[in-house]
């Protein structure tokens, strides 16, 4: 019989971390149903962290070729109570995507599942037609092809669906996947780049369960509102599982691949890390830093220098609500060294003298809808049409009582200031996702270039799931 065992975290945040739990039960003697439907809580981290696979594609005729195929399938979250999910070329999430600049890529993506889907490429430079945005969505047992030259600099983006209505639901589902983008620029720097060994993606996501194990996406009033809010953490999609590491700089793109909510990361024991990429480059320099917050679609990227904690146990957590989140076992001897060098890429960035316009972008809610500049999402109205090669400040205000995000598609923007302070260092790499708090308002520099479209746009919303489904979307086109 398995017994909870709660206190391998500080007292701290215990409370946090098991809202919704109550220990002295025993689901599996007494059927336990209560409120949450919280199923059997695994024994924590005796799961090995899931590392999803690599795919590198296919070389057709110059065209480096990938395969995915969105699916249903079953993943025992709990063990013996196998969940319906759903997952590219498997059960839950997907491969991860590895692709160098310069390469000529195809991605065709079949849809197995029993619904509209199309797979949008988060964070990727590329031609609107080829962006998997809902104008680009297929019909189930149909296939989607993407196609374009990888045109920015090395970052883990990430890809998951888009069809107008359903995003939200097959994400949670399960259908998310890495992509990173490698270059000579960043091959040539010290860092941890042994992936699976020193070099993880974690991808950290709140789901809810029912009694029997099943994911269940009942939305309440709040999560409409806030975004679903989970009560189980997933990590790489295990509850709490561990990792065995060697004892040297240890890299983790981390991913906020949630649907609502907006996690700060830190280490249990307060350990510092450096933060080397955000969402769409490396940062000029490492940033020593101890939290680290990250919305709905945000990456950070942190290398934590594990050299001389041999047979030390670390946890990674979400100081919000998810507590202690994975367990890092620092059991291996080195079999490599690297040193994250004290400056590490030149970004090309823009100047804010040179902006051509402001662009203000207004977040609000009114009876029950969310708005961006007044209207919800319309399929049939581009809200925006922006000029290629010029540039521009983004003006987000957040004009609601709830907290949101920003995500452009296209390109990546330069974050400048918040409420007119600058933004501090760890937002001045490239990015496609800010947050935006309660009555804040954030002042982005942006150029699209390189691709135009007089018809087919690219969205802006925000990266609450939940919100972005129900209409905080809008839609530009480059010209
Ligand atoms: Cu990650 Cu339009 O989204
Ligand atoms: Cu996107
Ligand atoms: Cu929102």
């Amino acid at each position: 019989m398995k017994r909870r065992t709660f206190l391998r975290g500080t007292t701290a945040t215990l409370g946090l971390a098991l809202a919704g739990c109550k220990p002295s039960d025993d689901p599996i003697d007494s059927g336990d149903t209560s409120e949450t439907g919280d199923p059997i809580v695994p024994s924590e981290f005796q799961t090995p962290l899931p590392v999803p696979g690599e795919l590198t594609g296919t070389l057709d005729n110059g065209r480096l070729v990938f395969e995915l195929t969105a699916q249903a399938g079953t993943t025992e979250f709990f063990a013996g109570k196998p969940a319906a999910t759903k997952g590219y070329n498997g059960n839950f999430l997907g491969p991860t995507l590895r692709v160098r600049r310069g390469d000529d890529v195809t991605l065709r993506v079949t849809n197995n599942l029993t619904e509209r889907h199309v797979t949008h490429w988060h964070g990727a430079h590329l031609p609107a037609a080829a962006d998997g945005g809902p104008h680009q969505v297929v019909n189930a047992g149909e296939v989607q092809t993407s196609e374009w030259t990888i045109n920015q600099l090395a970052a883990t983006i990430w890809y998951h669906p888009h069809a107008m209505g359903l995003t939200a639901s097959q994400v949670y589902d399960g259908l998310a996947g890495f992509f990173i983008i490698d270059d000579d620029d960043a091959d040539a720097l010290d860092l941890p780049k042994r992936y699976g060994i020193d070099d993880f993606p974690i991808v950290v996501q709140d789901r809810r369960f029912t009694a029997d194990g099943q994911l269940d996406y009942t939305l309440s009033m709040m999560d409409e509102h806030h975004g679903f809010q989970g009560d189980h953490f997933l990590v790489n999609g295990a509850i709490k599982p561990f990792v065995d590491v060697e004892a040297k700089q240890i890299r983790f793109r981390l991913l906020n691949g949630a649907n609502g909510r907006t996690y700060v990361f830190s280490f249990a024991d307060g350990t510092a890390f450096q933060l080397i990429a955000g969402d769409s480059s490396l940062l000029e320099a490492p940033l020593t830093m101890t939290q680290l917050q990250l919305s709905p679609g945000e990456r950070g990227e942190i290398v934590v220098d594990l050299t001389d904690r041999k047979d030390d146990v670390l946890l990674l957590r979400d100081e919000t609500a998810g507590g202690d989140l994975f367990e890092i076992r620092v059991s291996k001897e080195a079999t490599a060294t690297t040193t994250v060098p004290a400056s590490l890429i030149t970004l090309p960035r823009l100047l804010e003298s040179e902006a051509q316009r402001t662009r203000p972008f207004i977040f609000s809610m009114m009876a029950g809808n969310f708005l961006i500049n007044g209207v919800s999402m319309d399929m049939n109205v581009i809200n925006e049409v922006v000029p290629v090669d010029e540039v521009e400040i983004w003006e987000i205000t957040n004009a609601s009582a709830m907290l949101h995000n920003f995500h452009m598609h296209a390109g990546h923007f330069e974050v400048l200031t918040r409420n007119g302070i600058a933004v501090g260092d760890w937002e001045r790499g490239f990015k496609d996702t800010v947050f935006v708090g309660v009555s804040e308002k954030v002042r982005i520099l942006v150029k699209h270039s390189d691709y135009t479209d007089a018809t087919l746009p690219y969205m802006y919303h925000c990266h609450i799931l939940e919100h972005e489904d129900t209409g905080m979307m809008g839609q530009f086109t480059v010209v």
